[in-house]
């Protein structure tokens, strides 16, 4: 086996210039932090986009940004303004991204970014091109780059692809709403093994390839005239290792080399040590249900008067795609939501939520992780969900409790925690009273299980997986052939 070429739009990295120097800050989101801790321990290499336009690259910077890139392993893709207009904040992020998670009152169909999306996804299959052999495994991440497989498959059809989703895979009944949904399916399926978060969204994925295409599925495997695809399911993990390991040297900190954060939240704790925090993170998106889970938690102090002063919600919200309207939306609820909610309940003592629209460094991650009596993660639809798996893994002596959608991802892997539909406002607030009243040894008890779970399907044993399923593919073909 030759190289391992990884590639999707997002890099581990994304570059900022500030006066000809230039900073590499890690990417947000699941794919990014997942695929980093894969990619850090192995020689892959990582082609994607730098997160900067053309036009900001000049001739001088270029040699510069192609070395920080390089340091970290990884090769850039260059998109115009236009390109990321259209492919970008377009069709990937106003088509699919709402249509894959089921929000199809947000999804426009524009022929004008369909296009541009085509064309992008060719810059990609390109830039593989020039780099990969005939024995290398090409690994395709996620929905920005769905017709990569098959541009690559055509032109090199020895090499091996390898793609995986991560996100939803919507029921055929809204797939097919797509008007480019036979291109999309065609794409994918220049890939030799395609993986899924879970099984329901394998079975999507099937169930329109065969009603939309007429092609002969068994079991898991789709039969071409010359070539058989394998789809599967692999549920993503998180580098648990990473995450414990950081919160045990956490609480090793001292007044000292304790961070400025976590010296507010020990202030708030020495303050009303009966008093829970309950915090939520995500990427500011309509997916994540924000919105409700504040209208939820405002309904919760309503009903429950007795819990107000006791509880403080901690919502971290990470700026993403702001150029889209829905995001921009978003944003202005959400702050109007918190000012109105603070407003009503606050107290001279009290304050309901700490909101904080920003991303953090990994160890104010671990701050707050390590601090929340409670995570309240409310997501309408979520491919996975890392964030519920890495505030698990982060809590060393076992306790903390975990609420979370039925709707995400990641729910199949964690029935101990408190398990809720993110529409059902009293079953909310009856999991933030038992997660509030749950004795230590109750707590103890469903972690403990999560936490071993967690720590055997970790990312790398999730990479390993798919690497191995796509091995195995690549020789039974080379049998068929
Ligand atoms: N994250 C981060 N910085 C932040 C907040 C979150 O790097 O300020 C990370 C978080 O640790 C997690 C990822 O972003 O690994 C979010 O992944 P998740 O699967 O929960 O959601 P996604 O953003 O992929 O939809
Ligand atoms: C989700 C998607 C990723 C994406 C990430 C952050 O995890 O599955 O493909 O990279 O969100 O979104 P962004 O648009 O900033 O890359």
């Amino acid at each position: 086996m030759g190289k391992t070429i990884i590639i999707s739009n997002r890099l581990p990295v994304q570059l900022q210039i500030d006066n000809d120097s230039i900073t590499a800050i890690p990417s947000v989101g699941g794919l990014a932090t997942g695929m980093k801790s894969v990619h850090s321990g192995s020689d892959s290499l990582w082609i994607g986009w730098s997160g900067l336009t053309q036009e900001e690259i000049s001739e001088e910077l270029e040699p510069k940004i192609d070395k920080a890139l390089k340091e970290n392993g990884c090769s850039k893709v260059s998109l115009t303004s236009e390109e990321i207009d259209g492919f970008y904040y377009g069709f990937s992020n106003r088509t699919i991204w709402p249509l894959f998670h089921y929000f199809l009152e947000y999804s426009e169909f524009e022929t004008d970014s369909w296009n541009t999306y085509k064309a992008v996804n060719q810059k990609f299959a390109d830039a593989i091109l020039e780099k990969a052999e005939d024995d290398d495994v090409i690994w395709v991440h996620d929905y920005q780059l769905m017709l990569v497989p098959e541009m690559v498959k055509e032109k090199r059809p020895n090499t091996s692809i390898g793609f995986f989703l991560h996100i939803p895979f919507p029921s055929y009944e809204i797939f097919r709403t797509l008007p480019w949904r036979k291109e999309v399916l065609r794409g994918l399926l220049g890939s030799d093994l395609i993986g899924f978060h879970t099984y329901d969204y394998e079975r999507h994925f099937l169930s329109s390839v065969r009603r939309l295409l007429g092609l002969e599925v068994s079991f898991n495997e789709i039969n071409l005239e010359d070539r058989v695809i394998k789809v599967d399911s692999f549920p993503m993990g998180i580098d648990y290792k990473k995450f414990s390991d950081a919160a045990s040297k956490h609480e090793k900190n001292t007044a000292d080399t304790q961070s400025e954060l976590q010296r507010r939240l020990n202030v708030h704790k020495e303050s009303t040590p009966d008093a829970k925090l309950i915090l939520s993170i995500d990427r500011l998106d309509y997916s994540k249900g924000i919105a409700k889970r504040l209208n939820a938690f405002e309904y919760f102090l309503k009903k429950h008067p007795e819990y107000q002063e006791k509880v403080r919600l901690i919502i971290l919200a990470v700026p993403s795609r702001s150029n889209v309207p829905q995001y921009q939306l978003l944003k202005k609820e959400i702050d109007e939501l918190v000012g109105r909610i603070n407003g009503e309940f606050a107290t001279v003592s009290w304050t309901p939520i700490w909101y904080f629209y920003r991303s953090m460094p990994f160890e104010n991650l671990i701050d707050l992780y390590t601090s929340s009596d409670i995570a309240l993660l409310t997501p309408i639809r979520d491919g996975m969900n890392l964030v519920a798996k890495e505030y698990i893994a982060t809590r060393t002596d076992k306790t903390g409790v975990l609420i979370l959608s039925e709707m995400a991802g990641s729910a199949n892997e964690m029935n101990e925690s408190l398990l809720i539909n993110p529409n059902n406002f009293d079953q909310i607030s009856d999991a933030l009273i038992q997660a509030i009243n749950m004795p230590k040894e109750e707590q103890i008890a469903r972690n403990s299980i999560l936490q071993k779970r967690l720590e055997r399907y970790n990312v790398e044993k999730w990479a390993n997986d798919f690497m191995k399923s796509l091995l195995e593919q690549r020789e039974t073909t080379q049998k068929f052939i």
